[in-house]
């Protein structure tokens, strides 16, 4: 083989994964951007615990500890945010009234029902018409093991868009990033 066939040949052998690589990575919106955080009860950091006795449950809400550490008060969320929101049901009594522990708060059933999730990546929301456009966040919604959870996601976009623009479509993260504390030492 001639050098410079030799040198094509090696050049396409590079190019071809990379090619492939750009492929899979092109994004479309929708949910299947967002993969399963199946480590986040080990590996992401819990800010916020919501009882909700209206609706008996109580949502655990995590977030990946690089967005945890970078994100700062009064700044958009870090790229590579990943926030999740898990729910566990609470516990009743024999007569179906919440039973609640020494501090007032909800006792919860030991199991996840749901785990929804948003995370922002740079140039996410392309393509998203101003109704839905949640800037750079995409939404997906997961059962406790992971498969995908066949929802619409519509009232995921409209809720935060409506409720939340100024604050980077993130309810406690964001207010907990503007008040972030730490125990007195
Ligand atoms: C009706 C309004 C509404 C809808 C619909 C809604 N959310 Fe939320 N979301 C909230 C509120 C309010 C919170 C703050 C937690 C709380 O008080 O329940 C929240 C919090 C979150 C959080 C934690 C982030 C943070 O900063 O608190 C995630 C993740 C999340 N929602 C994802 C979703 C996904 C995914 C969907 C759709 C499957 C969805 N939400 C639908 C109102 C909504």
């Amino acid at each position: 083989m001639r050098a410079s066939a030799r040198l094509a040949v090696a050049a396409a052998l590079v190019a071809a994964p990379a090619a492939l690589f750009a492929q899979t990575r092109a994004y479309a919106p929708g949910p299947d951007n967002i993969a399963f955080p199946g480590n986040f009860e080990r590996e992401f950091i819990r800010y916020a615990t919501v009882d909700k006795p209206d609706r008996k449950i109580v949502r655990f809400l995590y977030v990946n500890r690089e967005a945890f550490e970078a994100a700062r008060p009064g700044e958009p969320l870090p790229y590579g945010s990943v926030l999740v929101m898990a729910d566990k049901r609470a516990r009743l009594d024999s007569a179906g009234s919440l039973l609640k522990d020494l501090d007032g708060r909800l006792i919860t059933e030991p199991d996840y029902t749901v785990v929804a999730v948003q995370q922002k990546e740079r140039g996410w929301g392309e393509g998203y018409g101003p109704d839905r456009r949640n800037g750079e966040w995409e939404y997906a919604s997961f059962t406790p093991s992971g498969e995908r959870r066949n929802v619409s996601l519509d009232g995921c976009f409209s809720c935060h868009l409506q409720a939340r623009p100024q604050q980077d479509y993130a309810f406690q993260f964001w207010d907990y990033v503007q008040q972030r504390r730490t125990a007195p030492r």
